[in-house]
């Protein structure tokens, strides 16, 4: 599945006639429709020089936390920490935001520019446990990809 998913990233990525935006946009539905356990696939950046991130392009339904301080929740760890953080099971999570009472899952991987952490891909799962070292390395093109259209 992956192996099949990373060439259609590319060429979302490389297709010139698309904003940034569109094409980050086409990149959460692709992954939301292909990966039957990804429910919710959303990009969320700094917001400016502030010390929190901001919701960017997502797939699946709207969240109330379209701004997020850094620290708080799974997003807000990753984004001081620069680390990718797995959560097999929210509700042993004492720092998580919850976006819907569907979601069981969550996996946060840092989006680096230049070395630097500017945001992040968040993918909710609406089944316990589901994500694996391939997810984390397929989640890691995907940011490598994305991070030549905003360099
Ligand atoms: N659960 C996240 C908040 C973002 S929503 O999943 C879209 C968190 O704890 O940071």
């Amino acid at each position: 599945m992956f192996d099949a998913l990373r060439p259609q990233v590319a060429s979302i990525i490389q297709n010139s006639n698309r904003t940034a935006d569109e094409k980050l946009q086409a990149v959460c539905e692709l992954l939301k429709e292909t990966i039957p356990y990804y429910d919710w696939v959303g990009f969320y950046f700094k917001n400016g020089n502030k010390e929190e991130l901001k919701l960017g392009p997502y797939a699946g339904a709207p969240t109330d936390h379209t701004i997020i301080p850094f620290g708080k929740g799974i997003c807000g760890q990753v984004a001081v920490s620069n680390e990718n953080f797995v959560v097999p099971d929210v509700k042993a999570q004492d720092n998580y935001i919850a976006c819907s009472i569907t979601v069981k899952s969550e996996i946060v991987v840092p989006l680096f520019v230049n070395g630097e952490n500017i945001g992040q891909i968040d993918i909710d799962s609406n089944t316990t446990d589901p994500f694996t070292e391939e997810d984390e390395r397929f989640l890691e093109y995907v940011n490598e990809k994305v991070a030549e259209i905003l360099s």
